[in-house]
């Protein structure tokens, strides 16, 4: 399903990803170890094309993420299209990227809203069922800042 081939990765002088391989199949869970720094958030990055690779390629259920090829080169997909392609790749951030000035129930259906152009009422509702299913519906109307760890972790996910 994901599948990482030979990808390099440097920022400046700093070689951070130096080859990697990765091939993750259909329903596995694959967990990515090592000491801080050593770029783990790199490389999932770079799965999603948040980073441009300097080597190498990714693609996820037989598509090339970020790039298209022709012939042996590739070229680098618009923003657009790439946006599209990231529509269908969960991620999660390490930082989680909350809005500060937006209560828990604005930051989860800002993306469906915004982005996917979802009816506000019909977002609103999806994020209460969500905040149930993880123990949270007592907090959408709560601030990043007034939530634990865990939970920012959960209203991100
Ligand atoms: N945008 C950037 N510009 C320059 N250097 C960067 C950038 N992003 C990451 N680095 C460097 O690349 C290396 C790998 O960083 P990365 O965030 O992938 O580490 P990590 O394995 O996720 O670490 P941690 O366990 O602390 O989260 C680090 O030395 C970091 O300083
Ligand atoms: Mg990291």
């Amino acid at each position: 399903m994901v599948d990482v081939r030979g990808v390099h990765k440097n920022f400046g002088p700093l070689e951070v990803l130096r080859g990697v391989d990765l091939q993750v199949r259909t329903g596995e869970v694959t967990v990515v170890l090592g000491p801080s720094g050593s770029g783990k958030s790199t490389l999932l990055r770079s799965i999603n094309h948040l980073e441009k690779l300097n080597r190498g390629y990714v693609s996820i259920d037989g598509e090339l993420i970020g790039y298209r090829r022709s012939g042996s080169k590739l070229h680098e997909l618009k923003e657009r299209e790439v946006l599209k392609q990231r529509l269908h790749i969960g991620f999660v951030f390490q930082n989680f990227n909350l809005f500060p000035h937006l209560t828990v129930v604005e930051n989860i259906i800002e993306a469906p809203v915004s982005a996917l152009r979802r009816p506000r009422k019909a977002a609103v509702e999806q994020a209460e069922r969500l905040l149930e299913r993880v123990g949270l519906a007592d907090k959408a109307a709560a601030y990043p800042r007034q939530l634990s760890g865990g939970q920012q972790q959960r209203v991100a996910i």
